[in-house]
């Protein structure tokens, strides 16, 4: 069944800014997807259009993604009468009319918004739940399907956060839990918890939240949030159930070869930043010390030689992010040179469904673990929750236990759950290896 009209506009993300919309028109109704947006965007991203007019949005409006879907893609499609089921062909033929290796000119943007749209309106043609259609289309089991540990975002700091916190993301872990219903009501009990010992140690403000809802107190170093967050697991009892993990993103404190771990202060002094091998010492010494099973992107985006030297060294779950870039050359690179043994996936990194499904595929090719993400300006849109129940991943990431753009994965994660009963299970400690389960 092929596509009778698109339809894009302007709608807004979870820091207030303008992001794309898209909507597809088949016989069988009308389908919606809603772009994401970074904060901490690799340089190697595939390009976000925004139109950098200061006088309007702050430079942020997407005018021209969404006019780019409305007079070029759209009628190109509808011209093209390819089937909304020929995903591959529907992405090929945007990639095409882009033209450029990182969708400058249309905006991945524009492209992603018709992509996910067209893989809505193809599941409701097939009559089809979306992560049965996308488990088709990725040629992955379904006897059973894999729920996903949630890694809760709890207490925000780098970019998504004030304060002086330099790592991004502290996670908890529900590997524990028996199912993905009761992964939620544990998480739920550590983030409050959590969020009372930080008004008690640093004031009622500390409880305010950060870009993907967790705390953001002011704190200075990872061991004042890793001794916050492992004494609300054990208040719940949880110990050894739930464990922890880390998003560093330092690609934005990365300066001259060295890691400025205080680079919120205007003036940090050199002296202080951190060689690769220095980083190295301290993450050590965060493992030794704290039950930590995942630690993403330790070193910065162009730093390869400390990312392999690293990853001999340890033996935790190592996410490439902005290292990859959810980008085929660049996983390829990793891969060979060994400087990670996970993938994080994001769908707005690279720009299309289909890309995003051989990336995924590239990785579990290696032997990688694929942990599919968020970005930190979301919306209500909950696509990753069915992408990650079909691709099998085992683990996904989106934010805390507050904000309803983070719930609202989550949330349809609990009602995949639900609908699939014994035809499902969770991926518990097993997380890195979804797809073999
Ligand atoms: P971003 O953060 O969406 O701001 O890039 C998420 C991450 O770094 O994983
Ligand atoms: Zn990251």
């Amino acid at each position: 069944m092929s596509i009778t009209k698109v339809h894009a506009r302007t709608v807004y993300d979870s820091r207030g800014n303008p992001t794309v919309e898209v909507e597809i028109t088949t016989e069988n109704g009308l389908f919606r997807a809603i772009v994401p947006s970074g904060a901490s965007t690799g340089i190697h991203e595939a390009v976000e259009l925004r139109d950098g007019n200061k006088s309007e949005w702050m430079g942020k409006g997407v005018t021209k993604a969404v006019s780019n879907v409305n007079s070029i893609i759209g009628p190109a499609l509808i011209k093209s009468e390819l089937c909304v089921t020929n995903q591959k062909g529907i992405d090929e033929l945007m990639i095409s009319l882009d033209g450029t290796s990182n969708k400058s000119r249309l905006g991945a943007n524009a492209i992603l918004g018709v992509s996910l749209c067209v893989a809505r309106a193809a599941a409701a043609q097939k009559g089809i739940t979306l992560y049965k259609y996308i488990a088709e289309l990725a040629d992955a089991r379904q006897d059973p399907f894999v729920i996903p540990v949630p890694f809760f975002n709890v207490l925000n700091g780098g970019a998504h956060a004030g304060g002086s916190l330099a790592m991004q993301e502290f996670k908890i872990a529900p590997v524990g839990a028996q199912s993905f219903a009761e992964a939620m009501r544990m998480g739920s009990e550590v983030y409050h918890h959590l969020k009372i010992l930080a008004k008690e140690q640093y004031g009622p403000s500390a409880g305010n939240v950060g870009d993907e809802g967790g705390v953001a107190p002011d704190i200075d170093t990872a061991e004042d949030a890793l001794d916050m967050i492992v004494e609300a697991i054990n208040i719940c009892g949880y110990e050894g159930r739930v464990k922890v993990g880390i998003d560093s993103a330092p690609s934005v404190f990365y300066k001259d070869g060295k890691y400025d771990l205080n680079f919120k202060e205007p003036n940090s002094d050199p002296s202080h930043w951190l060689s690769p091998a220095q980083l190295a010492e301290y993450y050590y010494s965060l493992l030794k010390k704290y039950p930590i099973i995942s630690l993403e992107d330790p070193y910065a985006e162009d730093d390869w030689s400390s990312w392999s030297a690293f990853l001999k060294t340890v033996n935790v779950q190592i996410i490439a992010d902005d290292l990859t870039c959810t980008n085929k050359t660049r996983i390829a690179r990793a891969i060979e040179e060994k400087c990670a043994n996970t993938l994080l996936l994001k769908l707005n990194q690279i720009g299309t469904l289909t890309e995003s499904i051989e990336a995924a595929n590239q990785a579990f090719d290696a032997g990688w673990g694929v942990m599919i993400s968020h970005r930190s300006g979301e919306t209500e849109d909950p696509f990753i929750a069915d992408l990650v129940v079909g691709f099998r991943c085992g683990q996904i990431k989106s934010g805390a236990l507050s904000r309803s753009e983070s719930l609202a994965k989550y949330n349809e994660l609990l009602r995949i759950e639900e609908e699939l009963g014994d035809d499902c299970i969770y991926a518990g400690h097993r997380f890195h290896d979804g797809n073999k389960l």
